[in-house]
């Protein structure tokens, strides 16, 4: 049995038909990818893939061995059938990031986009290092909090996506070094916008609509305090 996280916010977002969920959007993980050395041989895990748009890009782009993982079953129904409408071999599963069901060393790169902020990040960073190769990558985009909160702007962030806690590049880096990560690099990225890429609206409930406009809102209430930033280290 999977436990999911009492988040409003990721419930209308399996729901909706967004193509992707994180900030950047897929322009920016194009940008990411584009840097790294990624072939036919290479084995990728998306972790938190959502409706797998960013495995779907991976695997058509590049050829790579994709794999996704997402807990909630909505997410990945949709994942998997934009693989297979794609004719795409990629396997999707439907499990916890904190508890993967695969083997160890097995992938030259994991990527999180917008996933860890969601989950008990020591538990899936262990996950992560564990399934690595040594010399993989784990590429993440994730939020940061660019100064700490009062506790009620906390509890109001926190309490509406779901988040497990607000972290701090620091602390992200503590929980990386900790899992045994090395050469972490942290990036800002300011040139590529965080909207969501929004695809149709059919049959939505009024609810819904008012979800979408209290994440404008906090978005722009906290517009400089909460941001993300793009990690990656090596195993
Ligand atoms: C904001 S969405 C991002 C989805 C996708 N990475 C993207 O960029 O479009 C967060 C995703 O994390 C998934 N998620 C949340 N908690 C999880 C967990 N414990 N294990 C695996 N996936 C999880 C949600 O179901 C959701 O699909």
């Amino acid at each position: 049995m999977f436990i999911i996280q009492n988040s409003k916010y990721l419930d209308i977002l399996s729901k909706l038909g967004i193509e992707g969920a994180h900030p950047g959007g897929i322009n920016l993980t194009k940008e990411i990818f584009k840097r790294e050395n990624i072939n036919r041989k290479s084995y990728i895990l998306d972790v938190g893939c959502g409706t797998g748009q960013t495995a779907a890009y991976l695997a058509y782009k590049y050829g790579a061995k994709v794999t996704g993982i997402d807990i909630n079953p909505t997410m990945v129904a949709k994942a998997r059938r934009r693989m297979k409408k794609n004719h795409l071999p990629i396997k999707i599963i439907q499990g916890s990031a904190e508890k993967i069901p695969l083997p160890d060393n097995l992938f030259d790169f994991i990527i999180s986009e917008s996933v860890l902020s969601f989950v008990n990040k020591p538990k899936a960073l262990k996950e992560i290092f564990r399934l690595l190769k040594i010399g993989g990558r784990f590429i993440a985009i994730e939020h940061t909090i660019n100064e700490r909160l009062k506790k009620e702007e906390e509890n109001e962030i926190k309490q509406f996506y779901g988040f497990d806690s607000l972290t701090m590049k620091k602390d992200w880096v503590a929980l990386m070094k900790l899992a045994g990560f090395e050469h972490i690099r942290i990036q800002k990225n300011t040139s590529i916008d965080s909207m969501l890429n929004i695809h149709y609206f059919n049959d939505i409930e009024p609810e819904f609509y008012d979800i979408m406009r209290k994440h404008f809102n906090i978005l722009s209430k906290y517009e400089g305090k909460l941001s993300y930033r793009i990690y990656s280290c090596t195993k």
